[in-house]
């Protein structure tokens, strides 16, 4: 039985971390300044306070700027959007990232959509979506972009390519059917009420698993050959040691008997959305100093 390669998506996420640290030089010698990433953080849910840490970590190791505002759970949408629109006419301030999900009192779409396009390096706004969607020069969401980079490092091009992609988000599933179509793939999105799963993503050479539900698509599902991206990072308790550890939305072990390539969780996904946050950083800051987009990126 052959088994299936493994995308070493930490390797390709440092690759291109390294790649944003040269443009980082370069920008500064041209400019003088810093590309700056604002990223801010309401209430303290564990996951997303580990998230936002990384994020200021990497973006200092990129060589650039990092302002973190962390606002208490109690804040109101006025002062948030106030701190956005000040972010926003900061000219230091390239980037500016909302940390999601945001308590139930904040409009999440008020507070996205006061956020200046041409800063949304979440690609969340939806001058950026309809952008995406009507194929034009995009800030694009930073995972799906970063499982569009992978696919076409392993596939090279995607056109006429059959791509499933699991899951409707507005951060994955949407977008990454867009970028998809955008590289000539014929596209499906599937989701949780879709009838007869298994026989969708059998005809997938491209399945792209954005549920959010642990090792929901199965090894026999996947045509052989295919190649799949693992979007998922759920918490499971091991039914043997009783310990917890983090699987993806597909069943890895039984997929590698049928893959031509599948990214591995964790290890896969996971390390592109930062590296491609900073990639995104830098872009707008070269949009935003009138400079040409950097090579290579
Ligand atoms: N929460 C989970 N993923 C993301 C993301 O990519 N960006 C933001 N802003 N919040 C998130």
């Amino acid at each position: 039985m052959t088994i299936g390669k493994i995308i070493d998506g930490k390797a390709f996420a440092e690759t291109l971390r390294g790649k944003v640290g040269d443009g980082v030089i370069a920008f500064t010698a041209k400019t003088g300044r810093k590309p700056g990433l604002a990223v801010v953080l309401v209430g303290e849910d564990p996951a997303s306070s580990v998230y936002v840490r990384n994020k200021g970590k990497m973006t200092l190791a990129a060589g650039m700027e990092s302002m973190e505002f962390k606002l208490p759970a109690s804040i109101g949408e006025e002062e948030l959007l106030d701190l956005v629109e000040e972010l926003n006419a900061d000219d230091r301030v390239d980037g500016i990232l909302v940390q999601l999900p945001l308590p139930a009192h904040i409009n999440e779409a008020s507070v996205i959509g006061t956020i200046d396009p041409a800063k949304d390096v979440d690609g969340f706004h939806v001058v950026n979506s309809g952008l995406l969607a009507t194929g034009q020069d995009a800030m694009v969401p930073c995972t799906p972009l970063g499982c569009l980079m992978l696919l076409k490092d392993e596939l090279g091009d995607l056109s006429g390519l059959e791509a499933v992609v699991v899951g409707r988000s507005n951060i994955v599933g949407k977008p990454m059917a867009q970028l998809l179509l955008a590289e000539n793939c014929t596209v499906t999105i599937a989701h949780s009420r879709t009838r007869d799963l298994a026989s969708v993503v059998h005809r997938a050479d491209i399945v792209v698993a954005a549920v959010g539900r642990a090792e929901m698509v199965k090894g026999e599902w996947i045509k052989p050959g295919a190649t799949v991206i693992d979007v998922g990072i759920n918490r499971v308790t091991d039914t043997e040691d009783g310990k917890s550890r983090i699987v993806g939305d597909v069943a890895t072990a039984e997929a590698l008997a049928h893959v031509r390539a599948i990214t591995p969780v964790p290890g896969g996904v996971g390390p592109m959305t930062i590296a491609v946050l900073l990639r995104n950083t830098l872009v707008a800051a070269h949009a935003r100093a009138g400079l040409a987009k950097p090579e290579g990126l």
